[in-house]
């Protein structure tokens, strides 16, 4: 991959709108801010991570259960679980101009590191330095924002009709415990997986699809016995890791963060973040969590629904405790466009391409007939894109311009390989298979065709 400068993210995001992987959400009015829209390539780019992510999770494991629960929850789903009070940023709002900003990004912007710092010590801090606003002005008192989206369901608007939009899939896993054991009655330790939307509303979206408003969560809630939580946690750190390699992210890119007592989230006992280093910080793209019993005890105190969990072998009955790994799709997919832009010379031209791994690819092999007019080549290249499609998906026909400008465009998608069907084709039954990376053709013959991803 290519080191990223300043302008990395502004050229990522200038492909992405240009060839239909991401565009700005509601654009035509100007833009919903922290809210983006995934057009025809990248919604197939995310459906691949996302089934991949199912397959090595979900189908491959014989100790996980698939879940798709409802965005909308009761409010008391969130009262228990401890986000309506405590789900919060620290937001701090310019005194003239009222323009709110997260605290502890103004303070990093000062070179103060927030980390750990409690609301009453951002204050000291910003009085302390005489920190101000990015506009240069005084700033108000720090305090707690609540970042759940709330809402209303049915026609009254009163205090009993509130609900939230769910800030995290994994709500929706632990309401859903006792019908998976109900229905499945799994033995320790299994997981619930689910894939998903989850809301927060963000003080400062920002960083293209970094820090959104609505983004999608791949998660899973692990349960086991309370003495299994160090093996487990060990256990998910490397399927982490697995997953990371899987989806050609680059390695050396990404870094294992213990995060302290201070600014775990407050259902945690152990969290690593997994950090990427995108153009404009290391920040987080993944977390690891120990949730102990948290959640599953908060709800059955809260629901006087038993949440506990018999255990036939041992005759023993106990609430389970969980390791969560928790997976943005959306940084997911910021991070795999960073690893795989590439620019490099092929040909002796410059050229900027993405060198996605073909298991995530949107497209997989491009199909082309070497000459528009020629209709015995359009006709033969229809064929075997035809009988590719039967196949494979992934595949596409081009015919558009020359061929020189048809490797470019694919290569700038990430299509990992081009055939094309010339004249010789008429004759051998032979193609022209390209790799995108290399630029290199071989001939093959048709009926030997084959893409490993
Ligand atoms: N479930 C963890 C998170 O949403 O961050």
């Amino acid at each position: 991959m290519t080191d990223h400068t300043e302008n990395t993210m502004e050229k990522i995001i200038s492909l992405a709108k240009r060839r239909g992987f991401i565009y700005q959400g509601s654009e035509i009015y100007g833009g919903l801010a922290g809210t983006w829209d995934y057009g025809p390539l990248g919604v197939t780019l995310k459906n691949n991570i996302k089934n991949l992510w199912w397959k090595m999770f979900v189908e491959d494991r014989e100790d996980m259960y698939g879940l798709d629960a409802a965005l909308l929850m009761n409010q008391n789903v969130w009262k228990a679980s401890g986000h309506v009070a405590g789900f919060s940023d620290p937001l701090v709002e310019d005194t003239k101009n009222q323009k709110r900003y997260r605290a502890d990004h103004v303070l990093e912007e000062n070179s103060v590191d927030p980390k750990g710092m409690t609301v009453l010590q951002m204050n000291e801090i910003i009085k302390e330095k005489g920190i101000k606003s990015p506009d240069g002005n005084p700033l108000g008192e720090v305090r707690q924002f609540n970042m759940m989206l709330k809402t209303h369901i049915g026609p009254t608007e009163d205090e009993n009709s509130v609900t939230y939009l769910r800030p995290e899939t994994a709500g929706g896993i632990f309401v859903n415990f006792k019908n998976v054991v109900d229905s499945f009655h799994p033995k320790l330790p299994f997981g619930i997986a689910q894939i998903g939307k989850a809301f927060r509303n963000e003080i400062s979206p920002g960083n293209f699809i970094f820090r959104l408003r609505e983004l999608e969560q791949m998660e899973i809630e692990y349960f086991i016995r309370p003495e299994q939580w160090q093996d487990s946690f060990e256990h998910w750190k490397q399927q982490m890791n697995k997953w990371i390699e899987a989806i050609g992210l680059t390695k050396n890119k990404v870094h294992e963060v213990e995060i302290s007592d201070k600014d775990r989230a407050h259902y945690s006992k152990r969290t690593i973040d997994f950090e990427f280093e995108y153009p404009f910080g290391q920040k987080e793209l993944y977390g690891l969590a120990y949730r102990t019993d948290y959640d599953l005890t908060k709800h059955t105190e809260a629901s006087n629904v038993d949440l506990t969990y018999y255990d036939e072998d041992t005759k023993e009955r106990f609430t389970p405790h969980v390791i969560e790994p928790s997976m943005g799709v959306d940084r997911t997919i910021l991070a795999v466009l960073l690893s795989a832009y590439t620019e490099d010379e092929l040909g002796g031209e410059t050229r900027a391409y993405l060198k996605l791994s073909p298991a995530v690819a949107p497209v997989k092999v491009a199909v082309f007939p070497l000459l528009k007019n020629k209709p015995q080549l359009v006709e033969k290249a229809r064929e075997v894109y035809m009988n590719l499609r039967k196949n494979m998906s992934g595949v596409v026909f081009d015919d558009n311009g020359n061929i020189g400008k048809r490797y470019r465009r694919q290569d700038e998608i990430g299509t990992p390989w081009c055939i094309t069907i010339d004249f010789d084709t008429l004759e051998d039954n032979t193609v022209t298979v390209r790799d995108r990376d290399s630029g290199e053709q071989k001939r093959v013959k048709i009926e030997e065709l084959t893409f490993n991803f």
